[in-house]
Parts: structure tokens; C-alpha cells; sequence
């Protein structure tokens, strides 16, 4: 493997700088937000509009490279508001984009990343086997993330926004990446008929909770919004995120109206894509014309997985603000989790408890006792401060008032680096549903999956 990119790297830099010297490029843009290429193709997308990868540069060399799969490392470098220079003398190409510069030289499995050395044959060299010239790392090195779509045979690559979003313990919120804050701990409302959900938000606004989750698919947003409306509480200082179902991807216009009149809302703080069925593409776009209405302010995904997270990637203009997906000690999704990180997009966990009926054998784990009774709370105190400490929004689901206060009152402790490696050792590394994703849309009715 190491041979075979160092081949194709030596080759493709070859073809891209030696047939003549290249002219720094001075001027250093403020960079493209999300530049798209597609193997095969000699245009990319650029913020939007399209640009031919060999005719832009007016450099004194040609910046292509359309031969096999290789992409053109100058366009991309560019259009990243970054320059490149070549020398003949020591066959080395600086690339530089903003406080960053990366020295690659013909044959050398190593690259100078800011004087450092790397090691170039490391996995971000190679998109998935398949783009061959090392582009992801060079656009995680210059803050880009990078997304690879199998099917369209598209690279996307993004400017990583606020990737560090952390938590903030004070006021238990956290900053999405699109400047909105959202509340970290929350009330689910899966399962629950319209009365229960009405009484839960009512007892939930009444202990001090913001957020409220809910979703299209639950059929109890009328008793979510009856709840809002008892509890008497300004609409600004809560947050309530809602779900479309697949059959409405085609109409989310149509369906965020409705949706509001069920909830008794003007506005929607978070609204998700419930599933990665359908036309999700349309779904997504949908909800990205709810943002500029007014209607929505922040928008996600739920259940997907990095395929289709990376289509959405190809086509957005808003990056999902957040992922919402089964997560609890059973289950750390550590992988979506780098995944969605790149995007600062925040991972919102559901079945944080473990879900309705599985609750008590969660409780019951001997490493989750052990720390309840080490901190002097109960099991689900400990998993809902092990899910805030790993970064993962929680949304218990609960009808009982007692269990509704206990959940929020989950911040006058703190567990210890070993508690939360001993939780990791929980880890059975899959859910309790597989949603594959991009098939048949569920029934409506007959779906029983969350
Ligand atoms: N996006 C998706 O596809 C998806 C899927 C599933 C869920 N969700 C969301 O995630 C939320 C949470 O999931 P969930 O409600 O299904 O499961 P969960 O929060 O893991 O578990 C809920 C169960 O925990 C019990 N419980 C809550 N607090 C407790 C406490 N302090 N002590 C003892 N038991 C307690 C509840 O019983 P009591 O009622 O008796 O308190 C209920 O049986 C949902 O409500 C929904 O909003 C989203």
C-alpha cells in the first residue's frame, strides 16, 4: 500500500509541477467553504459555482492532472485560498494556506507539515482506497474535513467549522457550529401519548429543562406544545427539536408548517432528518430552505451513518449542526463520533438509559453501581454524566416526575478519568438497530423502529 501511494504521489506531482517551475501564488484568498470533486471530472464545485480545474489558475504551469483518478492537488490548494511553489532543486512542492505550510518532496514517504515531519502513508493519505493522491491530509492539515461518497465517486472537502465544540458544565449548554446554543441535557419524548408528553414537558419546563425532543413520528407534538403552553415559560429560553419522517422529504415545507401548528410554535430550533430513507436529499435540501424562511434555526441528521452523512455533505450548504443517534454506555459510537467531530457537528444520543425496557439491566451493570455508589447518586445520574463528559447531548425519555428531576440534577458531581475508562470497557460496539439506510421508505404505520 505504502509503495503503491508513494507511486502514485511521485507520479502525480510529476505530472503537476515538473514540467516547468511554478510561481508562488502571493495572493492567499480567504478559502472556499466546501469544494466538491468528482473522479473522472476535470470541473469542481467551488462554494457553488463550478470551475474548470485547469483553466482558473493563471499560473506558468498547468495545475491538472486529469490522468487515472488523480486529482488535481494546485486546485484544491487554491481554491483553499492557499498558494503553491515548486522548486526544480530539490524537487519539492511547499503548499501554504493560511498559518499552515506543508513541504512535499517527489519520493519521500515523509511530508513537513509546519517543519514537522509526517508520515505520509497514514490512513488520511488515502480516501477510501480509492483517491490517490493525498488530498485528505493535506485538507485536514489547512482545517478541512474531508467526506468521501463511494456511490458518486465525489470527494468533498469542507471547512471544518468550530470542531472543538465543547460543553459548557455552567450553563449546560453547548455552541453548535452554527453559533446556536443548545441545551445539553433534555427531555425525550419517544413512546409517549400526547397527555403523557404534555405533562412531561410541563414537569420538565417546571425543573428548569430547556429541551424538549420530540419528532413527527411520535404523534404527540400537539401534547408537546399544550405542555409548553401550561408550563408558561418564554418560547427564547427553550429549545425543542422535532423529526421528519421519509414520506415528507418531498414536502418539508409542507410538513414544517404543519408541524408548527401542532406544536404551537412560530419557529423550530432544531429539526432532524428522522431517518436515511428516502429521497433524504430532498429532505435535507427542504430543511435548508426552512432555515432561510425563518422557520427552522438549526438543522441534523438522525441514524445516519458516514455514507450517507457524506451525501448530505455533497450537496449542503449548512452543515448538519448536529447527529442524533443511539448512544449510551453499550454503545459509544466512537467512530461516528470522529466522524461527525470534523464538522463540529455535536452527536445527540437516544437511548441514553439504554432505551424503554432495558433500562434496568443498564442500572443494574456492576461498574455502573459500583460509581453510583461511589459518588453517592444512582445508575442513571452516572450514565447521563458519563454521556455529558464524552460530549453527547442526552434526551432521556420519562413520564415520571421523579425520574424527570433526577435527570437534570446531574451536575454537582464529576467522574474520574478511570470511571469513564471503566464505562469504555462497556462497550459492545453496535446498537439495537441497524438502519442501513438509502432503501425503501419504512411504512409509516407498520415501522417500529424508533
Ligand atoms: N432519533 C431516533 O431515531 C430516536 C430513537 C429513539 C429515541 N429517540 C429520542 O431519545 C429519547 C430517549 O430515548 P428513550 O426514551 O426511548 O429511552 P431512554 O431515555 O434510554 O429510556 C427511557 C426509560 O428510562 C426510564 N427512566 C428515565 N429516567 C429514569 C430514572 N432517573 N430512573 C429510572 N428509570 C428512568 C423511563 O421510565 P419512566 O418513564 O418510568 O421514567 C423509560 O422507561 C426518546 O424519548 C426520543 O426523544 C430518538
Amino acid at each position: 500500500m505504502k509503495k503503491y501511494a508513494l507511486a502514485l504521489l511521485s507520479a502525480a506531482y510529476s505530472l503537476i509541477f515538473s514540467l516547468c517551475a511554478l510561481a508562488a501564488n502571493e495572493e492567499q484568498g480567504s478559502g472556499a467553504k466546501k469544494i466538491i470533486m468528482q473522479i473522472g471530472s476535470s470541473v469542481m464545485t467551488v462554494d457553488g459555482e463550478k470551475r474548470s480545474i485547469d483553466s482558473d489558475s493563471a499560473q506558468t504551469a498547468p495545475s491538472i492532472v486529469r490522468d487515472r483518478t488523480l486529482l488535481p492537488v494546485r486546485a484544491v490548494v487554491e481554491a483553499m485560498g492557499g498558494s503553491v511553489s515548486w522548486s526544480d532543486d530539490t524537487q519539492t512542492a511547499v503548499l501554504k494556506c493560511g498559518d499552515s505550510d506543508i513541504s512535499l518532496t517527489i519520493g519521500n514517504a515523509s511530508a513537513l507539515l509546519n517543519n514537522e515531519s509526517v508520515v505520509l502513508d497514514v490512513e488520511p493519505v488515502i480516501i477510501n482506497n480509492r483517491t490517490m493522491l493525498p488530498i485528505r491530509f493535506i485538507a485536514e492539515s489547512f482545517g478541512y474535513a474531508v467526506g468521501w461518497v463511494g456511490r458518486t465517486q465525489t470527494v468533498t472537502i469542507i471547512k471544518a467549522e468550530n470542531a472543538d465544540a465543547s460543553f459548557d458544565f455552567k450553563s449546560r449548554s453547548v455552541a453548535l457550529n452554527n453559533g446556536v446554543e443548545m441545551p445539553i441535557v433534555g427531555i425525550g419524548m419517544f413512546t409517549l401519548t400526547p397527555e403523557q408528553a404534555e405533562n412531561s414537558v410541563y414537569h420538565a419546563l417546571s425543573y428548569g429543562y430547556k429541551l424538549i425532543d420530540t419528532a413527527n413520528a411520535y404523534n404527540n407534538e400537539e401534547g408537546v406544545g399544550a405542555g409548553i403552553a401550561r408550563a408558561g415559560v418564554a418560547r427564547e429560553e427553550i429549545f425543542v427539536t422535532t423529526k421528519l419522517w421519509p414520506t415528507d422529504y418531498e414536502d418539508v415545507d409542507g410538513a414544517v408548517d404543519e408541524t408548527l401548528e401542532r406544536l404551537g410554535l412560530e419557529y423550530i430550533d432544531l429539526l432532524l432528518l428522522h431517518q436515511p430513507f428516502g429521497d433524504y436529499i430532498a429532505g435535507y435540501q427542504g430543511m435548508e430552505a426552512a432555515v432561510a424562511a425563518g422557520k427552522v434555526r438549526s438543522i441534523g441528521l438522525s441514524n445516519f451513518n458516514e455514507e450517507s452523512f457524506a451525501e448530505i455533505m455533497e450537496v449542503a450548504d449548512i452543515t448538519p449542526a448536529v447527529l442524533q443517534v443511539e448512544s449510551n454506555p453499550w454503545f459509544h459510537q466512537t467512530e461516528m463520533r470522529e466522524y461527525a467531530k470534523q464538522y463540529g457537528t455535536v452527536i445527540n444520543a437516544w437511548f441514553p438509559l439504554g432505551g424503554r425496557g432495558q433500562t434496568q439491566a443498564m442500572f443494574s451493570e456492576p461498574t455502573i453501581v459500583e460509581i453510583a455508589e461511589a459518588h453517592d447518586v444512582n445508575p442513571a445520574q452516572v450514565v447521563l454524566r458519563w454521556h455529558l463528559q464524552i460530549g453527547n447531548i442526552a434526551i432521556p425519555g420519562s413520564t415520571n416526575p421523579e425520574h424527570i428531576l433526577e435527570n437534570i440534577s446531574n451536575f454537582n458531581f464529576e467522574l474520574t478519568n478511570e470511571e469513564m475508562e471503566k464505562i469504555s470497557a462497556m462497550d459492545r460496539g453496535h446498537g439495537s438497530f441497524d438502519f442501513g439506510g438509502g432503501g425503501e421508505v419504512p411504512n409509516f404505520n407498520s415501522f417500529e423502529a424508533p
